[in-house]
């Protein structure tokens, strides 16, 4: 079990930068035992609808940052956000997790009328928003109009760090300011940050374990840094697969019961990335959900996976992932534990078959349950890794 004294900065350390395999052995089997606790091996399922690529902030590792002119701009409309919230629908997802930029074009207005839509048509589903700064009164909006939680990675805990990464509008002090608000409006809160982002050091590393361990999030994005091609950052390394895991593990260990995604940028950088993530202690995956047309668009950084599939390609194709590593992929809405409003639902109950069609969707009829379709799951594992992330 878990005999590292979590309390201890120097052992935290030891185990942050640790590359000895046994350590690092120890170390995610005791976060993966501490996630089946709470989770047991099941991992929940979350559309995402990355619905505009506008941004007024320049962050320096950031593909869609305002000074890329070569970021080619696109906006999703109101009703097509609620079609990829219906092709969710259908795809069984119980999960809307609405990303953008930071773009004026979506006032606090326009925000409430479209999540006041989705509430209305799908009252089960829970609602992500993740949209960046905002003032207290503007959560509050999204609160009141029926968000239930809401993403904002802190991205560093170190302030001169974080100055190196930001121009000097944006500050670690607002960004936490807006952290502790969303937590004090009542929303499920995730924060997160990038490892091996450029000029990090394994003490900033743990400055956010520590800070995470203050703000208490019920949710932890971690995913490592990956150069793209139009940014400052060009030029640097990206983060490595094992100091991404260690993270991930460490901080199921200071936050057991903690919903942590394994990220798209996990995947990206290592084809097993993800499933790796979840055997150290993860437990959230996030399929894609917005339009194939745009999805590429969505360039936060270079080679992401995801972006060449339908939705219900990347759905059947990730369930089948998580179950050949063992685990139970789950459409119940993966609330914090301590916050469930619905009973858990296992994937299992979900329809054999699911007609789709639609805006955009496949016309034709798909099996989603992988044990009714072990030929497409056969044909899937064929599938080289370039093609299926
Ligand atoms: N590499 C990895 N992650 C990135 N993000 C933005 N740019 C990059 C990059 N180059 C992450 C940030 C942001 C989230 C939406 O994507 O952590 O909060
Ligand atoms: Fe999306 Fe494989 S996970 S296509």
């Amino acid at each position: 079990m878990n005999n590292i004294n979590l309390q201890d900065d120097n052992e935290v350390l030891r185990f942050i930068k640790t590359e000895n395999a046994e350590e690092m052995a120890t170390l995610f089997e005791a976060a993966a035992a501490l996630r089946s606790e709470y989770y047991q091996n099941d991992v929940y399922f979350r559309g995402l609808i990355e619905f505009s690529n506008y941004c007024k902030n320049d962050c320096y590792y950031c593909g869609i940052r305002r000074s890329n002119a070569n970021a080619e701009r696109y906006r999703l409309s109101s009703e097509q956000i609620l079609q990829c919230c219906q092709m969710g629908e259908v795809l069984g997802y119980k999960t809307f997790v609405l990303q953008s930029g930071e773009d004026p074009y979506w006032t606090d207005d326009k925000i409430v009328e479209t999540v006041r839509a989705i509430r209305e048509k799908f009252p089960a589903s829970a609602i992500t928003l993740s949209l960046g700064e905002k003032s207290r009164e503007s959560y509050q909006k999204y609160f009141d109009a029926g968000v239930n939680r809401y993403l904002l990675r802190h991205e560093t805990a170190n302030d001169e760090h974080y100055q190196k990464l930001h121009p000097a509008s944006m500050s670690l002090a607002h960004r936490k300011e807006c952290l502790f608000n969303l937590k004090e409006i009542g929303f499920q809160v995730g924060a997160g940050f990038m490892v091996g982002s450029p000029y990090q050091t394994p003490e900033h590393l743990l400055e956010d374990l520590r800070f995470i361990e203050k703000l208490q999030p019920h949710m932890v994005g971690i995913g490592p840094f990956i150069p793209q091609a139009d940014t400052p950052f060009k030029d640097c390394s990206q983060g490595s697969l094992e100091q991404t895991l260690r993270m991930v593990a460490l901080t199921r260990l200071l936050l057991p019961k903690a919903l942590i995604p394994a990220t798209t940028a996990l995947g990206t950088i290592n084809p097993e990335g993800r499933e790796k993530a979840l055997k150290a202690g993860a437990n959230v995956i996030m399929p894609n959900l917005s339009p194939k047309a745009v999805r590429k668009l969505y360039a936060l950084y270079d080679n992401k996976i995801c972006t060449g599939e339908e939705a219900a390609e990347c759905r059947v194709c990730v369930e089948g992932r998580i179950r050949r590593a063992g685990f139970v992929p789950s459409l119940s809405r993966g609330d914090f534990i301590d916050m469930q409003t619905t009973t858990q639902t296992a994937l299992g109950s979900a329809p054999a078959q699911v007609a789709i069609d639609g805006a955009g969707a496949p016309s034709k009829t798909m099996h989603l349950r992988c044990e009714e379709c072990q030929d497409s799951q056969a044909e899937r594992a064929k599938v080289p890794e370039a093609v299926c992330g």
